[in-house]
């Protein structure tokens, strides 16, 4: 009996380890994924399954910081599904590099189909606009590319546009979402 308690307290010990060294571990490899210089760069399938990701934020009408045009909303009827991959939050104010948002802008008669991203690149890619690189999507969530073929990301995407109004959260680290 005695040597049977021993051995289940030994088990729960042994457990025990086993489970503090896991979250130490996960500690270290998220810290590692976090550094300043470490750079995320989208690619075609970064954003493709966009549709499956957290849906953290739901917009309805207009909007006044978004101005009459931007994301589409001059239009009264328009919803603007903001997804983020892996629910990521920000982490001590700044979002990890690698956060990939997506928005989708669309109105019940689809007349408005609106792909819009953001991806946390870091490695001092674009210190103005805290190091997120800007893209316009395909309703399949690939890069979009315009009428010259030349893909429609980076840094300054729309002639600084969508960065400068995005450094109005700049205390959220240019997310207005969360
Ligand atoms: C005139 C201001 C303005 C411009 C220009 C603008 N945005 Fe936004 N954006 C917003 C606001 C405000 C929100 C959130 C609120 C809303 O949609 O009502 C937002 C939301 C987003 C989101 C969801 C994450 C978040 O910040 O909440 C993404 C992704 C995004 N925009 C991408 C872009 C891209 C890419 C461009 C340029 C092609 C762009 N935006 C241009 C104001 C702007």
């Amino acid at each position: 009996m005695k040597k049977k308690t021993i051995v289940s307290l030994t088990l729960i010990l042994f457990t025990g380890i086993l489970v503090f060294q896991s979250c130490k571990k996960d500690k270290e490899d998220s810290a590692t994924s976090t550094s300043a210089s470490d750079e995320f760069i989208a690619d075609s399938s970064s954003f493709v399954s966009f549709m499956n990701w957290s849906l953290d934020k739901s917009y309805n009408g207009p909007d006044p910081l978004l101005g009459a045009m931007a994301h589409a909303n001059n239009d009264s009827t328009v919803i603007r599904d903001v997804y983020f991959k892996d629910g990521q939050n920000s982490v001590n104010g700044k979002y990890p590099v690698g956060t990939l948002v997506v928005k989708y802008s669309h109105n019940p008669d689809s007349t408005v189909n609106e792909y819009t991203a953001m991806a946390k690149r870091g490695n001092n890619f674009n210190p103005n606009y805290g190091d997120w690189e800007f893209f316009m999507l395909t309703s399949s969530g690939s890069i979009a590319t315009d009428s010259t073929g030349t893909a429609m990301r980076g840094a300054d995407l729309m002639g600084g546009m969508c960065g400068s109004c995005h450094n109005s959260a700049s205390s959220k680290d240019l997310i207005f979402s969360k």
